[in-house]
């Protein structure tokens, strides 16, 4: 049974691997930094989820998680520079990067 578990963590890691390309990697993990100095107060709370109440913040992961939501959502929402969050000053690079890591966290297919 555990190494049934085992081998099904394995095969998701490798499936999440693969949907990125490989150079796309380290962006991701440098966007994970970025995410964690400023973003990580608001949006990467322990069992955070969806936002609660009209004043309330959702969670990285049930962002990425979103019916149809993409990469390219994510970067128009913050090039909106939305009022209820700092302005970051991110550049397009950044915003991009950003992006692409939260939806890393993605869960569904
Ligand atoms: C001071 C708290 C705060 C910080 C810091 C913050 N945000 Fe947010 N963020 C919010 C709030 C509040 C919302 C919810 C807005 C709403 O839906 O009303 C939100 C929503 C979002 C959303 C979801 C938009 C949607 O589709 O609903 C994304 C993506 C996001 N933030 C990205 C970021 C990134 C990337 C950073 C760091 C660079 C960041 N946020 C930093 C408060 C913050």
């Amino acid at each position: 049974m555990f190494r049934l578990m085992l081998a099904a963590l394995a095969c998701a890691l490798v499936l999440k691997a693969a949907a990125l390309p490989a150079a796309a990697m380290g962006e991701v993990e440098k966007a994970r930094e970025l995410a964690e100095a400023l973003c990580a107060g608001c949006h990467l709370n322990e069992g955070q989820g969806e936002k609660q109440g009209p004043m309330g913040i959702p969670g990285f992961g049930a962002v990425a998680n979103r019916h149809g939501q993409t990469q390219e959502g994510i970067v128009i929402w913050l090039n909106s520079a939305p009022p209820m969050m700092p302005d970051h000053k991110l550049t397009q690079d950044e915003m991009f990067a950003l992006a692409a890591y939260i939806m890393s966290l993605r869960e569904r297919p």
